[in-house]
């Protein structure tokens, strides 16, 4: 993974290919293959369980990914940040810094089961699952910054939403009508300023209230997940080398 550079700009492209090796059967250390015979539906199952959450609640993704990197901040990722308290020793769970912090535990819990229930016995541990559901929340979400999305998709944010810079409003419902289906195919970037590229550029418009989906917006809307937004919108490097530095961290302790 060193052998990828990252230095000036983070291209869509190598963030992409970050995705990939991380996600890829031939890297030797992230071995993919870990469960590919005692569980080989681990990854789809993970995989579908997580897309849901996150179609339902967009903001969850970013909870995932919260939840992996304090769940690895703490003493490895050993999934202890999913321990309640017991009597004699306090669980992660409950400490100053993760309680009423961490979104998504009950989200953990629940795909668990439907992996033991997809693998036919308990065999995948609660650290692999916050990791790979955290994985897919990244693409998940990522894929958000690269593209085009239809009027369609838009038109309630744009005509119904409060939480939209007004110039930016206007420019997007010149081009998409409010009257379904008329404008229906138009296309707008979903990342104005580099269309082609990802970057920070995407928080920043998160920032302005210039994210084109209400599924980006809800990102940075009061709530918990802007100070994440605020964090990479400031600071470029931080969402890439908090997700490889995790990844490269547990790389000897799990296995993809
Ligand atoms: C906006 O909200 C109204 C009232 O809920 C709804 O009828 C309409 O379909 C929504 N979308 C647009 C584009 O006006």
């Amino acid at each position: 993974m060193a052998a990828i550079s990252y230095s000036n700009k983070y291209s869509l492209f190598s963030i992409l290919i970050f995705i990939t090796v991380v996600s890829s059967p031939v890297l030797a250390q992230l071995s993919v293959g870990f469960y590919g015979r005692t569980c080989p539906s681990v990854y789809d199952t993970v995989r579908a369980a997580t897309r849901s959450v996150i179609n339902r609640e967009p903001r969850m993704g970013a909870s995932l990914i919260r939840l992996f990197f304090h769940d690895c901040f703490v003493n490895g990722c050993d999934g202890g940040v999913l321990l309640d308290d017991t009597a004699s020793t306090p669980g992660e769970k409950g400490r100053t810094g993760n309680i009423n912090l961490l979104r998504g535990f009950e989200v953990i819990d629940n795909i668990k089961v439907q992996v033991d229930r997809a693998c036919g016995r308990v065999v995948v541990s609660c650290a692999d699952i916050v990791a790979i559901a955290a994985r897919d929340s990244v693409v998940e979400s990522g894929a958000h910054t690269l593209g085009q999305a239809r009027c369609a998709l838009f038109r309630d944010r744009i005509y119904n939403e409060t939480n939209i810079d007004p110039s930016y409003r206007r420019s997007l419902q010149a081009n998409c009508p409010r009257v379904s289906p008329n404008g229906d195919n138009n296309l707008a970037p979903l990342d104005e300023k580099s269309p082609n590229r990802f970057g920070n550029s995407y928080f920043q418009s998160l920032m302005n209230r210039r994210g084109l989906l209400h599924s980006d917006q809800v990102l940075f809307n009061g709530a918990t997940t802007d100070s994440i937004v605020r964090e990479y919108s400031n600071d470029p490097r931080a969402f890439l080398s908090d997700f490889s530095n995790s990844m490269l961290k547990m790389g000897n302790k799990l296995k993809f």
